[in-house]
């Protein structure tokens, strides 16, 4: 019986430190793969969904929009269309690139489905062209775009039109929570939409739209582009 009691607690000990061990190499992997890798990889999940994630739009979208005059929206790896959907849906002239062919197919489908129009394209986050006082709307919702990167912000805004809105949800870079480009560090996002109105900056433990709706440390930001600077 100790023998067994023995073996049994080896066994639990080597499939924890496995599991921690296979967790870090994702985590390592998400912080380091290229969009190229990337674009593989979500192929996969958008493929094989098993209910990770929500295709409802985004609630702090809907609250930010609810008051705003439609426009043109820039929907920032914009994964299966939930949000651009939902923002064609109410009026906005949407556009959308993300660099999963997959996502890309749903979305259209998607945008068919409730007999809206949208424009996609495959294109990273990285080389995407912007543009200059384009958009009224930009969002980054759980995207992966490099918003720690300041300059990357600065073209942010200078895509925004005076007065344009971004509305911004990810996880909070953390070491439960891993890493990717997308993650603001805690209390980061103030510091890098400073010269920003911000409108709403909240952080905390909230259900994710991501992870099954499983609680995370979240980031969420509204925050206005100025009329002068
Ligand atoms: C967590 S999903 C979020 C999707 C969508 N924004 C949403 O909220 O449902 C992240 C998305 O980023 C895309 N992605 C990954 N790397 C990218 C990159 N370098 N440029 C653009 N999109 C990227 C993935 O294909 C995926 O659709």
């Amino acid at each position: 019986m100790r023998r067994f009691l023995k073996r049994a607690a080896l066994v639990l000990v080597s499939l924890v430190v496995l599991g921690f061990a296979a967790g870090s190499c994702l985590s390592w992997w998400f912080a380091h793969a290229t969009p190229g890798q990337y674009r593989h990889v979500f192929n996969f999940i958008y493929r094989h969904p098993a209910g990770a994630f929500t295709h409802e739009p985004n609630r702090l979208l809907v609250e930010t929009v609810a008051t705003l005059p439609p426009g043109r929206a820039l929907d920032i790896a914009m994964g299966e269309g939930r949000n651009a959907v939902y923002l064609a849906s109410r009026g906005w002239d949407v556009t959308g690139f993300d660099v999963s062919d997959e996502a890309l197919r749903q979305a259209n489908v998607r945008a068919m489905k409730a007999g809206v129009k949208i424009r996609i394209s495959r294109e990273g986050s990285e080389t995407f062209d912007y543009g200059r006082e384009l958009w009224a709307l930009i969002v980054l919702s759980y995207a992966f775009a490099p918003v720690r990167d300041a300059a990357y912000v600065r073209r942010i805004r200078d895509a925004l039109k005076p007065g344009g809105v971004v509305v911004f949800e990810h996880y909070i870079r953390s070491p439960g929570m891993g890493d990717n480009v997308g993650m603001p560090d805690r209390e980061q996002l103030p510091r890098l939409f400073s010269d920003f109105e911000i409108r709403r900056h909240e952080e905390m433990e909230a259900p994710s739209d991501w992870q099954g709706g499983r609680k995370a440390p979240l980031a969420r930001l509204v925050a206005v582009k100025r009329t002068a600077y």
